[in-house]
């Protein structure tokens, strides 16, 4: 089953859309300097501009995002393949790429459903490569920001069972998030929401990965974005997100240490912290 939602690229994909980030290609978005960092054609002059710059104050940064990307399946496949989860939740989506949640988790089970989040127009323009589901399983998009929990909840309820477990996955978003809207409370309220037995999946930028002035550096660049700075968060910090689940191996560590299919090439690391957690 595909989603009933889906509609042309840019077209109004959900209905009773929250809040998204205007469509502005004259400043630099997060998902589409993501995008370019990871080989991808979806971005403009200003994420490449913004993204190069980063790159010479930084530049494992490159290294970092692929790590992520590469997180995000082995997490997956991990929660499809041996934990059985078969309903995911994955909010803070990105331009669909090589590997979408969905893929991923269908590759293992077909029957698996996949509801996909994010309020950046350009994911919302090529959300249909995201409702590309198996025929027995199934995806849908909503357009919302992660901290209206009300419309992301209300909306999944309609492809997801909340009896059932169901894999909350905030990768590589929570950081986007500031401490002003207690990011802490939300993820609270979306695991609250769910059965115990579900599991929590996060990446997050690690504050102590990084050198101050380099922060400092890639502050200044992230005056010139549309969106909110990072909020750079302690290792303490994100363990914080996982209170009432129980954390499953290795524990909360860099992302390209979580379940390694191969040791990183040229000792490079990446500065995102992730674990993967069980609501008890
Ligand atoms: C770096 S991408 C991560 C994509 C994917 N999760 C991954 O790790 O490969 C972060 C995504 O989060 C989205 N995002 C950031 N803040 C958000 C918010 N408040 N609500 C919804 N989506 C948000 C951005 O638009 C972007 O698409």
């Amino acid at each position: 089953m595909t989603s009933d939602y889906a509609s042309a690229p840019g077209g109004d994909v959900t209905a009773g859309r929250a809040e998204s980030l205007p469509f502005d290609t004259s400043r630099a978005h997060q998902a589409r300097i993501y995008d370019y960092l990871l080989g991808g054609k979806d971005n403009y002059a200003a994420d490449r501009a913004a993204a190069e710059e980063a790159l010479t104050i930084y530049p494992d940064w490159a290294f970092t995002a692929r790590a992520n990307r590469a997180f995000l399946g082995r997490a997956v496949r991990f929660l499809t393949a041996e934990a059985g989860i078969r309903q995911f939740l994955d909010i803070g989506t990105g331009i669909p790429t090589a590997g979408n949640t969905h893929e991923v988790a269908q590759a293992i089970a077909p029957e698996t459903r996949v509801v996909y989040v994010d309020y950046d127009p350009i994911v919302l323009a090529h959300a249909r490569a995201l409702l590309d589901s198996h025929e027995s399983g199934a995806t849908e998009y909503i357009d919302a920001d992660l901290r209206d929990t009300g419309t992301i909840l209300g909306k999944a309820r309609q492809l997801l069972d909340f009896t059932q477990p169901v894999s909350i996955t905030l990768i590589s978003i929570l950081h986007a998030i500031p401490d002003s809207d207690d990011p802490h409370a939300i993820v609270a309220k979306l695991l609250g929401a769910v059965p115990s037995g579900s599991y929590l999946a996060i990446s997050h930028v690690g504050a102590e990965l990084y050198q101050t002035e380099t922060r400092q550096d890639l502050e200044d660049i992230a005056d010139r974005m549309a969106q909110q700075h990072f909020t750079w968060r302690s290792r303490e910090q994100v363990a914080r997100f996982f209170e009432g689940t129980d954390l499953v191996d290795p524990g909360l560590v860099r992302v390209e240490e979580w379940r390694p299919a191969a040791t990183a090439a040229d000792g490079q690391r990446s500065s995102f912290w992730c674990a993967v957690g069980r609501k008890g």
